[in-house]
């Protein structure tokens, strides 16, 4: 079984840098199941790929079923994600050469991504095993001094992460 937290946990602070990778399809023609089929089938060998080896940069994925399918993911930062996009040893160029070639411009199945460096935040898990940017980065016990969201959301503007790109500006 799956082990929760019954204590309030929050994520702990990332490291500056730290991305959120938000990827989803949505089937446009669902009679054409070869075109979304196609894409749809793409995505799993990525996520085993990037899970064996991390060096690649990701921290933690997660994929999500709906009306449309979502992966949201994490990353060590935003030159890792653009370095395995374009990585000619992983399965990301070819299955992008695919898609440009047989699907681009055809409207029957849309994708979607979107790159988030994190910076002000905060995170609640309680009765969850990690998850998020918990599972990403790590987790600790919510103390008093940040119960509210409002505080959680204050101290993070002071983590080193934060402090080190005010510097940066
Ligand atoms: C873990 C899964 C994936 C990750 C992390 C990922 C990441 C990325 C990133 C970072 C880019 C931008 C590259 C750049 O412009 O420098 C990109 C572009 C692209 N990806 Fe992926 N991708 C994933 C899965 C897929 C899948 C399953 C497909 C479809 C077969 C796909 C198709 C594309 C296409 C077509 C583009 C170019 C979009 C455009 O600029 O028009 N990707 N991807």
């Amino acid at each position: 079984m799956v082990q929760t937290e019954a204590t309030r946990m929050t994520a702990e602070s990332p490291s500056q840098g730290t991305t959120l990778f938000l990827i989803g399809m949505r089937v446009t023609r669902p009679w054409r199941p070869l075109s979304w089929l196609s894409v749809m089938i793409e995505m799993p060998p990525m996520l085993w790929h990037l899970r064996r080896h991390r060096d690649a940069g990701m921290l933690a994925s997660r994929m999500y079923f709906g009306g449309s399918i979502l992966v949201v993911s994490y990353w060590r930062s935003g030159e890792d994600l653009r370095r395995f996009a374009a990585d000619t040893s992983a399965p990301h160029l070819p299955a992008w050469r695919r898609y440009s070639k047989r699907l681009a411009d055809r409207n029957r199945v849309g994708i979607w991504h979107e790159t988030y460096v994190i910076g002000e935040h905060e995170t609640i898990y309680a009765g969850m095993p990690p998850w998020g940017l918990a599972e990403a980065v790590g987790h600790r016990p919510i103390g008093p001094t940040q119960a509210t969201a409002q505080r959680r959301l204050a101290a993070s503007r002071t983590t080193p992460a934060q402090a080190d790109a005010h510097q940066a500006l």
